[in-house]
């Protein structure tokens, strides 16, 4: 078994290379409880060369599309980023932001922070009504969007690591927009669901005469296409400067929105390193703050790691380990982190082995811990439907990116940029804006994360790549929910190291979540045999029932090439070369 690529005549290009098979022990059958609505063996897409894995077919063939023509990943995930903006307009986007990390075959490293700010003339108690009270505007409408960065970080990322222009990479996207493609069964049903969308002037294009666009649907959006071309023609400046920042503006001031042509003109995406960590032996590359991701993943996966073995999956031990970690994990992040850049954030320290080992004597082996014994202030419960978007690429040459790009909610704040044809976020909500209370996802933050002019506002979005301990690449992997973007991509890496399932499996294993507050552990329907249930419940555990955790989109590393595998609760598209 050799290490690394065994031919790579060029790094950032895409000369063919046979890659080696990865560093990983022997994959084993999974055990589902008995019912479990996934059950284990089902196969994963496979592809000798490249892949590409998004919730969105469409794109993911964009992506491919750039792969076969001799792009490197990095410009295959920038096509693909474009093309989700238009073909999984609930949460691809120009009008949001996100995060980008990424791994070349020659060892270079790269954190891309593409993160909204809040527009200059954002204040600490904007979302206050005149009692103090928390209203929904950091939600709803115009006041909820920050300034978008997800047109910059992609060219940004083009730029640095691509090897193509951002004209032929937008190709793809363009094509989907002016001439159309077809709505699928996950698109109509989160348009049937967007009441929000009605709301807004986006409800010309999504409800056309008041009904909503039905699976089997061509969707033409050439207003998007026209944004588009603009953007492929000037780069960032086509849409920061010019006519589609103009229109973003009067959009703002139709509604009572902030964001003006200053905010826009002096956006930039920053990048940065990303969280380099070890985990019995293979590398995690992950996403550092302005996003808590790769720290509350890390100090996670820190604490697991100090068990020998967690045991069998989805046992009692099992889910007392994980839980508790991820509880004291989600603490720190509440209370600790916030943008870098305006505020000092422990990295070392929450990252560090010997951090974990002291929460790990934390841990009773047979009592859950009330997160109010570590923090009495903390009341949360969450609200609101949600969505983000996460994709994995990788090529020939052994590149690989992985990106999570939102609008936060479901379409956003709803507010759609007229005669642009694009939605704008509700990332503010991000933000503690009101230190203590509860945001959408009933995260309970601090002031850390409080509003200021300028700043980003903390995420959980955690693209990551682990490495085997060769340093090849052998997962991309990265999630949609939220908060349980940092459990449920953690989990898909335990599954697939600890539990040595094959990525298929470790997709479909049964999910949960906890992040201190609200003090409950999240499990999946089904998921949990009805024994294990009881014996948590004996420990002090109060579980939460829900149909589905997570979306996660992952590729894995495979002998002869990559298995890519969208999330089986969800839909999308797993395309390769
Ligand atoms: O950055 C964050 O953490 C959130 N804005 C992500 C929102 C999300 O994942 C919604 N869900 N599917």
């Amino acid at each position: 078994m050799g290490a690394g690529v065994t031919v790579t005549p060029s790094v950032g290009g895409t000369a063919r290379a046979t890659l080696a098979a990865p560093r990983i022990a022997p994959r084993v059958p999974a055990r589902f409880p008995e019912g479990w609505r996934l059950p284990s063996g089902a196969s994963a897409t496979f592809a000798p060369n490249a892949m590409a894995v998004s919730n969105s077919l469409p794109a993911s063939e964009a992506a491919v599309e750039i792969l076969k023509r001799g792009g490197n990943a990095v410009d295959a995930a920038v096509a693909l980023g474009f093309a989700l903006a238009v073909s999984w307009p609930e949460a691809g986007n120009i009008g949001g932001g996100g995060y980008m990390v990424i791994r070349l075959a020659d060892g270079r490293t790269a954190a891309i922070d593409y993160r909204e700010v809040a527009p200059l003339a954002a204040t600490r108690d904007m979302y206050l009504d005149a009692n103090g009270k928390l209203t929904d505007k950091s939600i709803v409408g115009h006041l909820a969007s920050g300034v978008p960065g997800a047109v910059a970080g992609m060219a940004h990322a083009l730029e640095r690591y691509g090897t193509m222009s951002l004209r032929d990479v937008m190709q793809p996207a363009i094509r989907l927009a002016r001439e159309g493609f077809v709505v699928d069964t996950g698109l109509a049903s989160s348009i049937r669901n967007s009441e929000r969308v009605r709301q807004f002037e986006g409800a010309s294009v999504f409800f056309p005469n008041g009904q909503p666009l039905v699976a089997g649907t061509r969707l033409v959006q050439p207003d998007l296409a026209r944004t588009l071309q603009a953007i492929a023609e000037r780069g960032p400046a086509g849409f920061y400067r010019g006519w589609v920042a103009d229109s973003l503006v009067a959009e703002m001031q139709r509604g009572g929105g902030i964001i003006t042509t200053q905010d826009l003109a002096q956006y930039t995406p920053r990048e940065r390193r990303p969280i380099r960590s070890s985990y019995r032996g293979f590398t995690l590359l992950a996403m550092p703050p302005s996003s808590s991701g790769g720290v509350t993943m890390t100090e996670s996966l820190n604490i697991l790691e100090t068990w020998p073995s967690l045991g069998a999956h989805g046992s009692t031990p099992w889910y007392h380990a994980v839980a508790s970690a991820y509880q004291r994990a989600f603490i720190d992040r509440n209370s600790k982190l916030g943008d870098p850049d305006f505020v000092p954030v422990p990295l070392e320290q929450l990252t560090s082995k010997s951090y974990a080992q002291a929460l790990r004597r934390t841990i009773s082996e047979t009592r859950a811990t009330p997160t109010r014994d570590v923090d009495a202030t903390m009341q949360a419960l969450p609200r609101e439907p949600m969505n983000t978007t996460h994709y994995s690429v990788v090529d020939a040459a052994g590149n690989a990116v992985a990106t999570t790009t939102t609008l936060n909610g479901s379409w956003g704040s709803g507010v759609w940029v007229r005669g642009a044809g694009f939605f704008l976020n509700n990332e503010m909500d991000d933000f503690a804006a009101q230190p203590g209370m509860p945001n959408m996802f009933g995260l309970v933050q601090g002031e850390q994360n409080a509003i200021q002019p300028g700043k980003r506002m903390l995420s959980a979005m955690s693209p990551t790549i682990v490495l085997d301990s060769a340093q090849q690449v052998l997962l991309v992997v990265g999630a949609a929910g939220g908060p349980t973007i940092i459990t449920g991509t953690s989990q898909v890496i335990l599954n697939v190291i600890d539990h040595r399932m094959n990525l298929a499996d470790a997709m479909r294993a049964p999910r949960l979540h906890h992040q201190a507050l609200p003090d409950s552990l999240t499990i999946e329907i089904g998921g949990v045999a009805p024994a294990v249930q009881d014996s948590l419940r004996a420990m002090g555990w109060a579980l939460r029932p829900l149909r589905s955790l997570v979306n996660v989109n992952a590729i894995m590393r495979v002998p002869g090439g990559w298995e890519g595998v969208y999330e089986p609760r969800r839909t999308g598209g797993a395309s390769g070369h």
